[in-house]
């Protein structure tokens, strides 16, 4: 079969973004024509190997948040600084959402901007962040705090990479595909996996294309993502990302429904989509307490007019703020939560 190609349109930054079983073998015709040779970032526990004629070497970076800092961001500096990678030569990230945030901030760094490849190896990386040009570390005081936006030369999604993916990340990538089911109007289970994840692709390329800086549109990429946030927290992090999501976006839908933004039918779609589709949870674990998971949202990064949700309407998913307490007890009082 062909491979999806999808065009991120950002004038003379666009790039491709290539989908499908075998996708990599188009890696090497991909690269900046000025590129003499290569570094490829990457994790040692990603069974995932590319084929490269130009002279190349690899950096091991570290597994897990904890090491998606600035301190790895001058170890890998100092690698290319011994290489010799120079500012026409490319960087390759192989990995996860981790390495391609970490990959694309050093080369957004590197002789003040190299470019950057990203053969992302989960699904949250291929439908999320290897697209869109947003790298970036963490510090102590919170996630992606430092960063650039860099955009990528090209995307490489090589589907076959996904066969080694752990249960446990394929889950939290299915709460990232649930996502795009409502961010565009499209029957999305009407596709087979691999064009599902490219048409993902291509909702992600036509949000980013539309407002790269996050300034407007952008923003309803965090749909599900104002709950999310407080569970992740409230739970200690024991709730990974995605999962957390998946709850978010049937809170989000019953918040629209309280409100009357939605009826009954797209109620019950989020149920579909997300519980029986992609068979993850949607109940909100029973330890967490309403009151303590209010507050947190309150302090959501995007509540700059009270509590703030990406919520679904007739016209599609818009941003909402100032949304009274009151609903979102009705909310709460639907999925049962105490
Ligand atoms: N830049 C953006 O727009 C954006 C968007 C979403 C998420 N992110 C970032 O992405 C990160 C989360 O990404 P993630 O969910 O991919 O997690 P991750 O990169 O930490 O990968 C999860 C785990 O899977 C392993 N792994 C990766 N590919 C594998 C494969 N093919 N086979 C076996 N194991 C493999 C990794 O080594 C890791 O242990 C977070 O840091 C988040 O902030 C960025």
């Amino acid at each position: 079969m062909t491979n999806h190609k999808v065009i991120v349109a950002l004038g003379d930054r666009s790039y491709p973004v290539i989908v499908g079983s075998g996708a990599s073998t188009e890696l090497e015709s991909l690269l900046p024509k000025t590129a003499k040779r290569a570094v490829i970032i990457t994790q040692q526990n990603i069974p995932f190997e590319v084929k490269l004629s130009l002279p190349n070497t690899k950096i091991f970076i570290g597994n897990g948040e904890q090491y998606k800092t600035l301190q790895t961001i001058e170890t890998i500096s100092q690698q290319f600084a011994k290489f010799g990678l120079t500012r026409s030569d490319v960087v390759i990230s192989i990995g996860g959402g981790m390495v391609t945030d970490v990959a694309g901030f050093a080369a957004a760094s590197w002789h003040r901007g190299t470019a950057v490849v990203h053969l992302p190896t989960t699904l949250v990386g291929m439908v999320d962040a290897a697209i869109g040009g947003k790298t970036g570390v963490n510090l102590e005081q919170g996630k992606n705090l430092v960063g650039a936006f860099w955009q990528p030369s090209a995307v490489v999604c090589d589907v076959d990479a996904l066969k080694s993916l752990p249960e446990r990340e394929t889950r939290c990538g299915l709460g990232e595909v649930a996502k795009y089911h409502f961010l565009s109007g499209d029957d999305l289970l009407s596709l087979e996996m691999t064009s599902r994840i490219a048409r993902c692709v291509e909702i992600k390329a036509k949000i980013v294309s539309d407002d790269e800086r996050e300034q407007g549109g952008r923003a309803v990429l965090n749909y599900g993502h104002t709950l999310a946030h407080a569970l992740e927290r409230s739970s200690g992090f024991a709730l990974a990302h995605g999962e957390a999501v998946a709850i978010g976006m049937i809170f989000a839908a019953h918040l629209a429904h309280v409100m009357n933004r939605i009826d009954d039918l797209r109620l019950a779609y989020h149920y579909k989509v997300i519980r029986d589709v992609y068979g993850l949870s949607v109940s909100i674990p029973n330890t967490m307490k309403r009151n303590q998971l209010i507050d947190l949202m309150r302090l959501d990064k995007k509540a700059i007019d009270g509590l703030t949700f990406v919520l679904d309407s007739k016209n599609g998913i818009e941003i909402v703020s100032g949304i009274s307490e009151k609903y979102l007890n009705e909310s709460f009082d639907a999925m049962q939560l105490l």
